[in-house]
């Protein structure tokens, strides 16, 4: 089989972005990552992150054809539009590294903010939150967001989806009630959660089918109690 995938390229961070256009021969199976890695054997090669292969690192998210996906669990067959084309492209809410490659450090810095980088706690998770700790920190739902990026402009960053999540799982894991007190303090400040707009593209945009919209919800509940008992016994 013969695709052609339309690459937007750029070699450094603010400069500007030109498309090439290359053509591929794949097999049944294939994916839009594996396709990208065979081509980068030419010159010049496209920049881009990949790890595992198998959809649970995240690193190699990007949008295709328009909507953030995971690369190396997209298949080839069936993208492309009526000109032949699969178009591929770096997530538009991180800044370019090179070609497909952002920088998520943003993200990370709104997780230590929180306080809700789980790392190995991780490991030997409840049962019951087993099932919400797949998050791969891909951000596909902060780049389905409307509200993530776009409050910037107000010097107020809304930390998305996936900090309110991970931040959900922090307070589930049993973190002592004082951490869990800083961190709903946080979640209603500037940038949290007041500022999601509840439209919920985020649930649709996640690979990995994590409940954000009930996350996003359960927070709500907890920093409007945590509120009201802050005014109880002010
Ligand atoms: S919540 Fe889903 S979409 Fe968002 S970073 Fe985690 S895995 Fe990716
Ligand atoms: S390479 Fe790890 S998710 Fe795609």
């Amino acid at each position: 089989m013969k695709t052609r995938l339309r690459i937007r390229r750029q070699d450094g961070p603010g400069q500007a972005s030109r498309w090439e256009v290359r053509e591929i021969h794949h097999e049944e199976g294939h994916t839009v990552l594996s396709a990208l890695m065979e081509r980068n054997s030419e010159v010049p090669p496209v920049a881009l992150e990949a790890s595992c292969l198998e959809e649970a690192c995240g690193s190699c998210a990007m949008l295709i054809n328009g909507r953030a996906r995971l690369a190396c669990g997209t298949l080839l067959e069936g993208l492309a539009d009526k000109d032949g084309l699969v178009t591929v492209e770096p997530l538009s809410k991180f800044p370019v590294v090179r070609d497909l490659v952002v920088d998520r450090g943003r993200v990370r810095a709104d997780l230590l903010h929180m306080d809700a980088t789980l790392g190995e706690t991780r490991i030997g998770d409840p049962s019951r939150v087993q099932d919400l700790a797949a998050c791969v920190a891909c951000g596909a739902c902060l780049e389905a967001c409307p509200n993530y990026g776009a409050s910037e402009a107000r010097g107020v960053p809304f930390i998305g989806a996936v900090v309110l999540h991970e931040s959900r799982l922090a307070n589930l894991l049993g973190v002592d009630k004082v951490d869990r007190a800083v961190r709903l303090e946080a979640l209603m400040g500037n940038g949290g959660i007041a500022d999601c707009g509840n439209v919920q593209n985020c649930v649709n945009a996640c690979p990995k089918d994590i409940p954000l919209a009930e996350s996003i919800a359960e927070l709500g509940r907890d920093t409007t109690v945590h509120a009201i008992k802050r005014w109880l016994f002010r």
